[in-house]
């Protein structure tokens, strides 16, 4: 049925593969091997994103045998166009706007990423898409507890995530803050010190911004603040934010 072209990841049971298909490149995620815990999560991300119809968020074609087939984005992850280095601030802004808005379909549609970082963001020209929603939690369902732990690298993920209490919606946004922070500096947020910071160290502190960004201080420092409270109240504000900053236009 999917004629393979090749493997594009493999973490753990779950492969991603870019194949053909009826005539179209796509884009498979399947089970390799037997896990109940990896059918669920890979059912739950197929029952969420089918919630999801927005040009920043990478659609799903169909569900065949229990394997994901998504439309290819022909182009690059964000991780791979970071590990070249920093953006342009405008160019990071445009990448991040899009992020925002596809967060804010999610969230209206009541679906929280969980797991926003830069491997989960596919740029295809001038456009940002986000994917993955494999640790997502749909608001309507009950839960799925312990995940978190599970998720690969902490340097995008907010503390009240890390610590497993109240994750709502504003992890999300955390997450995206996180993104711009790597994506102006070249590093994500408090580096090697992270651990420390989501363990609750308060001495540990952002390294400030290169001096050409220094304006998106603040915007920044609301984003990345510890407190959900404190942080921007949902996609729209933060989105809303950033487009009346003159120099983000
Ligand atoms: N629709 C797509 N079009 C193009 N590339 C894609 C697409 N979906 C996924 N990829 C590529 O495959 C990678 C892994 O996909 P995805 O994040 O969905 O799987 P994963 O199992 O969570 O892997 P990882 O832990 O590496 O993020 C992405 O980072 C991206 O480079
Ligand atoms: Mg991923």
């Amino acid at each position: 049925m999917f004629e393979l072209v090749r493997v594009m990841s493999q973490q753990g049971l779950v492969r991603v593969e870019l194949a053909q298909w009826r005539g179209r490149l796509v884009v498979v995620k399947r089970l390799l091997g037997f896990s109940p815990e990896a059918t669920r999560r890979l059912e739950r991300e197929a029952e969420v994103v089918s919630k999801l119809h927005h040009e920043n968020v990478v659609p799903l074609l169909a569900t065949i045998d229990g394997a994901l087939v998504y439309a290819y984005v022909p182009g690059v992850n964000l991780a791979e166009v970071l590990a070249e280095g920093p953006l342009p601030v405008t160019r990071a802004l445009k990448v991040v706007r899009d992020l925002l808005r596809a967060l804010e379909h999610a969230h209206a549609s009541g679906v929280i990423h969980c797991d926003v970082k830069p491997s989960n963001v596919l740029i295809r020209g001038e456009r940002a898409l986000l994917t993955d929603f494999g640790f997502a939690k749909d608001v309507a369902l009950t839960a799925i507890t312990g995940d978190q732990q599970l998720l690969g690298t902490p340097n995008y993920m907010a503390p009240e995530q890390f610590q497993g209490v109240r994750t709502d919606h504003r992890s999300d946004l955390y997450g995206v803050g996180a993104l711009l922070y790597h994506a102006i500096t070249g590093e994500p947020p408090y580096g090697s010190q992270v651990l420390r910071f989501l363990t609750g160290d308060e001495r540990v502190v952002l390294a400030p911004l290169p001096s050409e960004a220094s304006w998106l201080q603040p915007f920044l420092d609301r984003a990345l603040t510890r407190d959900p409270e404190r942080r921007f109240a949902h996609a729209t504000e933060m989105l809303h934010t950033l487009l009346a900053v003159p120099a983000s236009a």
